[in-house]
């Protein structure tokens, strides 16, 4: 099944292109992370490249020893940020990341519906369990996967149901009687769920003519189920075509199942771009990036995901299926597990090859190191194969990766016919649901 539409592509703000030492280049501009001017900036090249969104991640905990030598996680919080750069632009969707394991559901639909009032309809939540933070909210242990999932899908159903209980033509606005609204159209919800009670209506109008889009990560059975039965799009990790492949085809089969058609759920992996004007430099940024992380760090990154430790294994001996240990009851992140692990299962790989591997030290995100043709070439493939709906661009090693991303391989992808070279839209659901 491939995809003949044209791609959907979102640009990350979260600053990967300072991580590992890029943040000390000259031209990094690290002094105004915590400015708005330098998200604004960014957005503002997505938007003349006529991307999709652009897309704040968060997390809600801090691990400062990371901080020691990189940016780490320390951000602004996401919609308030949007909220910023809501007022520097114009079409670009602005994509929210909150967490419905942290934030109680009547907060999200209000945060995320004043975004949207702010920015015309542009706003869209990207839904997540969360990872870790659990201490910054009274709770001593990190809820099971299974359990933040069935409260994810309370909280959506109530945000949803408050977003839908007070219409924006409720408001009458009749100067001549005097009628402000009409309170029979607006709706309590009465909610009664395992995780929350919620009378609402909520305590502010839907202006906007769209629906604002739900995006989801996470990519357990759990979490594939949960997506495909609400999610407009996935944002997904996906290092290989073959599990880029498997994920699109389970999803859409999945949406399908749940009464939806399959082209209501886009599949977006993140692509990390380390770009040059020649391969060898783009791979110099790449090594770069990563020299500072020592292999003692790399073998704890692996043992944290699956619990296998390598530390004494010898390097000539490969890592096979039988080597793993039982999946535990409870691991922090399905997804990179079951990457990891299948990973493992398909290839056993030596110690030395499985370093290499993105699933270790990276983020587990489609990888592009090459130049801009490299990248077109690359994303063209997945995108003949079936494997893609579009991509969220995660670029990194540099600014000038970042900006060789917005101003020539968008563009370029544009002019192959892969990409839009226009807005038709002016909310984020239009641009979504474009073909
Ligand atoms: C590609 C991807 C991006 C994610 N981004 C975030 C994020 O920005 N903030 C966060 O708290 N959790 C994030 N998560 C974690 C998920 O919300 C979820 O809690 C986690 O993956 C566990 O679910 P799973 O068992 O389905 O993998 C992300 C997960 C994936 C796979």
């Amino acid at each position: 099944m491939t995809s003949s539409r044209k791609l959907h592509i979102g640009m990350s703000l979260a600053p990967t292109w300072l991580s590992g030492d890029a943040w000390r280049r000259g031209d990094s501009g690290v002094e105004g992370l915590f400015s708005p001017h330098y998200y604004v900036d960014i957005a503002q090249r997505s938007e003349a490249a006529k991307l999709d969104f652009v897309f704040r991640p968060d997390t809600l905990f801090l691990d400062a020893a990371r901080l020691e030598d990189s940016p780490g996680f320390a951000s602004l919080d996401p919609t308030i940020l949007l909220a910023a750069i809501a007022g520097a632009t114009s079409r670009i969707g602005l994509l929210s990341t909150v967490s419905t394991t942290f934030l109680p559901p009547y907060v999200i639909a209000r945060q995320i519906q004043s975004l949207n009032a702010l920015s015309n309809g542009r706003a869209g939540w990207n839904i997540v369990t969360a990872l870790d933070g659990n201490e910054n909210f009274g709770l001593s242990d990190m809820p099971s996967s299974d359990e933040r999932y069935a409260r994810a899908k309370e909280s959506v159903e109530i945000v949803r149901r408050l977003w839908e209980g007070f219409p924006g033509d409720a408001l009458k606005l009749d100067r001549e009687t005097g009628r402000y609204a009409d309170p029979a159209a607006i709706r309590a919800i009465d909610f009664d769920g395992r995780f929350y009670k919620v009378r609402g209506p909520l305590n502010m109008p839907d202006m906007a003519e769209d629906p604002i889009p739900l995006i989801q990560a996470g990519a357990s059975p759990t979490g594939r189920a949960f997506a495909a039965s609400i999610a407009d799009a996935v944002f997904a990790a996906s290092p290989d075509r073959d599990a880029a492949i498997e994920l699109r085809a389970d999803l859409r089969n999945l949406a399908e199942a749940s009464g939806r058609s399959a082209d209501k759920i886009r599949v977006l992996p993140g692509l990390s771009l380390y770009l040059a004007e020649s391969r060898g430099e783009a791979l110099e940024l790449y090594m770069e990036t990563h020299k500072r992380l020592n292999r003692g760090q790399k073998f704890a990154a692996v043992k944290a995901c699956i619990g296998l430790d390598l530390t004494d294994w010898p390097n000539d001996r490969p890592v096979t299926a039988e080597d793993l240990p039982e999946e535990p009851a409870t691991v922090k992140n399905r997804t990179m597990a079951g990457l990891l692990r299948r990973l493992i299962v398909r290839d056993s790989p030596t110690p030395d090859e499985l370093l290499k591997r993105p699933e270790v030290i990276g983020s587990a995100h489609w990888q592009i190191i090459g130049t801009v043709e490299d990248a077109i070439e690359g994303i063209r493939d997945w995108h003949d194969a079936g494997a893609i709906d579009g991509f969220i661009a995660v670029p990194g090693g540099s600014v000038s990766s970042m900006h060789l991303t917005l101003h020539e391989l968008v563009p370029r992808l544009a002019e192959a016919g892969l990409f839009r070279s226009d807005y038709s839209g002016t909310s984020f659901y239009s641009h979504l649901t474009e073909e």
